[in-house]
């Protein structure tokens, strides 16, 4: 294999995503910051962190930071019991994870992948507080946002050559998707050190998508949640049969409702109103009831109660 120009040195042994065992491999980037604990940020700063790479994650509050914490925790002692990772390698992992709230940590970081929540003023703040925490110049600026164009996150920093779209999907550990998005700013060096990062270091599976609303895998997901909650909304069908006819009648994993609790419905809620911002067609709108349901707290996995309830 031809080495990446961009590839650093190896410094020691390095851990494999898959099998549980150390393993020496070219280390593209070693000091990754993760912005936001959440269900997506807590999947990357594992699979960063399982992937040899010294990860700083950082949360706004204590609370988050802890229940982000303990979800890393639950995750890794959950491969541990299932016989996917030793016990030793989760050790490692852990030592390889350091918990912070303040952003001002970051500035030795080569990667710093954002998962903050979707909501564009929040993620904008971020970036202008990256652009003037991060001191490497060459430091790649990622965002895992699902709905916002990535040149608008580019803009708030001075460096839009660095910024670029890394769509992770949850449950992140398990799916070994990653949509790259690169914006019209993006310099084509980033954009390999990127999918160099998502597919080398991380074992992912890297395809590209155009700076446009949903990407590819969200425009063509969402539509198909939307309908499905329009179609409980309206009485055609119940909860379980709309699940129950796409996972038995489809062979999916899980059915529409239970995979908008799963990604939360505040998330499908705030891609679909990018996608219907973006293109303005009638199928892209939210559906009321996925509003109130989000007004009302009902969020889905994370909240204990979305279409179906988790509280037990
Ligand atoms: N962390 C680590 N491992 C996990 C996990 C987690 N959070 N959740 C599940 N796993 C592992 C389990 O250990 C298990 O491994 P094993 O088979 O080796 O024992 C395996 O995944 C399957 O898990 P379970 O047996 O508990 O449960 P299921 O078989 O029902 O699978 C699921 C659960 C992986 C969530 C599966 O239902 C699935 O893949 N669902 C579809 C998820 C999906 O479509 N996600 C994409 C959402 S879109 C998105 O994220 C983009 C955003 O922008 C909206």
């Amino acid at each position: 294999m031809v080495a990446s120009p961009l590839a650093g040195s190896v410094r020691g042994p390095r851990l494999s995503l898959g099998p549980a065992t150390f393993v020496d491999k070219e280390v593209l980037v070693e000091r990754i910051g993760v912005v936001g604990c959440g269900l997506m940020g807590s999947g990357i700063a594992e699979v960063a962190a399982r992937a040899g790479g010294q990860v700083i994650v950082v949360e706004q509050d204590f609370k988050s930071l802890e229940r982000g914490r303990e979800r890393v925790d639950r995750s890794l002692s959950r491969a541990v019991a299932s016989g996917k990772l030793a016990e030793d390698v989760a050790e490692r992992t852990h030592a390889n994870l350091t918990f912070t709230l303040e952003l001002d940590a970051l500035e030795d970081r080569e990667l710093v992948i954002e998962a903050v929540a979707e909501d564009e003023a929040t993620k904008l703040a971020v970036f202008a507080t990256l652009d003037r925490v991060v001191r490497d110049a060459d430091a790649l600026l990622a965002t895992n946002t699902s709905s916002i164009p990535i040149i608008k996150l580019a803009m708030a920093t001075r460096r839009p050559e660095q910024v670029i779209g890394m769509h992770f999907f949850n449950p992140v550990p398990v799916l070994k998707l990653v949509e790259l998005i690169s914006s019209l700013l993006t310099s084509a060096e980033s954009t390999a050190k990127a999918r160099a990062y998502a597919t080398d270091t991380l074992g992912k599976t890297v395809i590209t998508s155009p700076d446009r609303a949903g990407f590819v895998v969200n425009a063509l997901l969402i539509p198909y949640l939307l309908s499905a909650i329009r179609m409980l909304e309206s009485g055609f069908a119940s909860a379980e049969d709309i699940d129950t006819g796409m996972v038995v009648g489809c062979a999916h994993p899980m059915g529409p409702l239970a995979l908008t609790d799963l990604i939360g419905l505040d998330t499908t809620l705030a891609v679909a109103e990018s996608l219907y911002e973006e293109f303005k067609e009638s199928h892209l709108a939210p559906p009321p009831l996925l509003s109130r349901m989000t007004q009302a707290g009902l969020l889905g996995r994370k909240s204990g109660q979305g279409f179906y309830s988790y509280r037990s």
